[in-house]
């Protein structure tokens, strides 16, 4: 069973700034991503890959080019319309976890769902499912400044899947860990996106080639254009096993 494509984009062109400094960043991207997939983004600095994460997630639009996410097309959304769309079907994680410092844990992650206007005892449930996928049920109630890097990275990991979105962006979510916890942040992204249901499409941002082992696809950019795309030889397979319930952690592991 092939999963479907839950975000699509077609000729992505982008230009950043104005006048002489205009740059084009994006050249003419096209590409999807499948609920069940891990895929890495690399590429070298000023390559588009953060301008690309921003239009597929709705916070930049596109110049020209077509998106449609969870089966909904973007163009000619206003502001708003478009922030409702990310905030049901996209979750974000970045580099520098960008929790509120004095918030706990659970209240990081419960925020997530308040501002998509989800309320009820049923909410606080959720936030604490969301710590515990991520190994985290015991650290709800600490504050981030007495977190480590890679447990504040869990708590960000939550907070992105807490409302179940439809697709996952990543931008350098190991940069700031020791390789140890970064291995531990990609573990836990491949397993989300092949987890029970595989409902969700993973996309990191990496530089890191540590972090390839995880992939089920890798996409390489260069000066705002794709110019390769490895999928791993059994990525097939995979998928046929984690639709016959199968988990593919002992797989990503060898
Ligand atoms: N606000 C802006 N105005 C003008 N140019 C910009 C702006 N933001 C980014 N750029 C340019 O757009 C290009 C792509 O930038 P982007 O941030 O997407 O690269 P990146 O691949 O994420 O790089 P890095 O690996 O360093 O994070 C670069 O040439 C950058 O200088
Ligand atoms: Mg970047």
């Amino acid at each position: 069973m092939t999963h479907p494509s839950v975000l699509v984009a077609s000729n992505i062109v982008k230009d950043l700034g104005h006048g002489a400094g205009s740059v084009r960043a994006l050249k003419g991207v096209s590409l999807d991503l499948r609920a069940g997939e891990l895929t890495l983004l690399m590429g070298p600095s000023g390559s588009g890959k953060t301008t690309l994460l921003s239009i597929l997630g709705c916070i930049l639009t596109p110049t020209e080019g077509t998106l449609t996410v969870a089966g909904n097309s973007t163009s000619g959304l206003n502001a708003e319309a478009l922030a409702d769309l990310r905030r049901r079907h996209v979750g974000f994680i970045f580099q520098s976890y960008n929790l509120f410092p004095t918030l706990t844990a659970e209240e990081n992650v419960r925020l997530a769902l308040d501002v998509r206007g989800e309320r009820g005892a049923d909410v606080a449930a959720r936030a604490q499912r969301a710590l515990q996928q991520v190994g985290l049920g015991h650290r709800m109630k600490s504050y981030p400044g007495n977190m480590s890097g890679g447990e504040q990275q869990r708590v960000a990991v939550a907070r992105a899947i807490a409302g179940k979105p439809s697709v996952i962006l990543a931008d350098e979510p190991t940069a700031a860990l020791d390789s140890e916890n970064g291995n531990a942040v990609m573990e836990l992204l491949s397993e989300i996106a092949s987890g029970v249901g595989a409902e969700h499409a993973v996309l990191a941002v990496t530089h890191d080639p540590r972090t390839m082992k995880y992939a089920d696809r890798i996409l390489k950019i260069e000066d705002g254009r794709i110019v390769g795309e490895e999928r791993r030889p059994d990525g097939v397979d995979t998928i046929h096993q984690i639709a016959r319930g199968k988990k593919r952690k002992t797989d990503a592991k060898s």
